[in-house]
């Protein structure tokens, strides 16, 4: 039995789902590593096969990561291993995405605050929760997001670029700034989506195109170096994206190359918006400079080309934009804007629908 959620209705393959066959319950995902080329699922038995997944990102962005997280405690649980050990080596899995550490959290409360033998129902009962909690958020940032853009954006359709994957493929629903995309082209508003490629790992020529395509988008795909020539020729009315954590004080760390996307937008006055839960929302993290980001293996980039033996590389996998080059955050709870440690910390606070922004 699969829990597939709102992509199936969509004809996206479910990017992460639960199942349980005779042999006992497993974990199916998604290769985003073998995407677009070809639709090939993992199946995860134990907790170390998913850190393994989670770490060459075949299951990869913020929500699905704590989805995925909250999922392996409750696959620990069921197959009997030591659930705070499961839980520990999840949660550290990747240091960026904050959804990761609050999904798992969330499961291994609910392990350890059920009554006895109950543990594994329990856990499995708040991955699932949190799933559907996702999906839903994507619909009501999609909503959000859409009336923001008829407000700021004027003249008729927009052209949006847009950096990384957001998507089905990171989420419980229809996703964050694709999300909105997609919400904006069934109202047959999109003139345009540039997706930029996204280097080195190319979330963006694979997976963001790979659902644009699948989604009959208007799509363009574009170099990340190019972007700027696009915002010359006047050709952006907005910048959508999603985020990985965001610090109490606005500052949102998404994949690299998003803050020199912010820098340009904001020469060239066009909105920087940026789509996310509030599970991405780290109220305990201070500011920017207080994220950790995630350094990744040089060969990711070296790899991409021919370079001279023994070449190092820069590989960062975020960059920090500040909350003054970001025009709005648009969450589940309503939107930010302007962003301000208060203002967002009041839609944290609030429930789906109480803020207006
Ligand atoms: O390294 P990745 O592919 O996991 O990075 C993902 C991103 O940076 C996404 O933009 C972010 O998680 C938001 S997904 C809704």
């Amino acid at each position: 039995m699969g829990d597939h959620f709102a992509q199936a209705e969509h004809g996206t393959i479910p990017a992460l789902r639960w199942e349980e066959p005779p042999e006992g319950p497993v974990l199916v995902l998604l290769d985003q590593t073998r995407l677009p080329q070809e639709e090939v699922e993992i199946v995860c038995t134990d907790v170390q096969a998913l850190v393994q997944a989670i770490r060459s990102l075949s299951l990869r962005g913020a929500p699905l990561l704590g989805i995925a997280g909250a999922y392996g405690v409750a696959l620990a649980a069921a197959r009997g291993y030591d659930v705070n050990d499961a839980a520990e080596l999840l949660a550290h899995a990747r240091p960026t995405a904050v959804n990761l550490e609050y999904g798992v959290r969330r499961a291994l409360t609910a392990f350890r605050d059920a009554p006895p033998h109950q543990g594994p129902a329990a856990a499995l009962a708040q991955a699932r929760s949190l799933h559907a909690q996702d999906a839903a958020a994507s619909t009501a940032m999609a909503g959000y997001g859409s009336q923001l853009l008829a407000e700021l954006v004027t003249g008729g359709g927009y052209r949006i670029l847009t950096h990384c994957n957001t998507g089905a493929l990171v989420s419980g629903g229809e996703g964050t700034a694709l999300g909105v995309v997609l919400a904006v082209h069934r109202a047959g508003e999109l003139r345009r989506l540039w997706v930029d490629e996204t280097r080195p790992l190319l979330q963006g020529s694979r997976l963001t195109a790979y659902e644009a395509a699948r989604a009959e988008m208007p799509y363009t795909l574009l170099a990340d170096s190019a972007a700027g020539s696009l915002f010359t020729a006047g050709e952006v009315d907005a910048v959508l994206v999603g985020a990985d954590r965001i610090a109490a004080d606005g500052s949102t760390a998404n994949k690299v190359g998003s803050y020199p996307l912010a820098v340009i937008a904001r020469y060239h006055n066009v909105p920087f918006i940026v789509v996310a839960p509030t599970t991405t929302v780290d109220l305990s993290t201070p500011d920017g400079a207080s994220i950790e980001v995630e350094h990744r293996a040089g060969s990711e980039v070296t790899d991409l080309a021919p370079t001279p033996l023994g070449t190092q590389a820069y590989n960062p996998a975020f960059d920090v934009t500040p909350p003054e080059l970001i025009t709005a955050i648009v969450t589940e709870n309503g939107v930010v804007s302007p962003v301000t440690a208060a203002a967002l910390s009041a839609v944290c606070a609030a429930g789906p629908g109480d803020v207006k922004g």
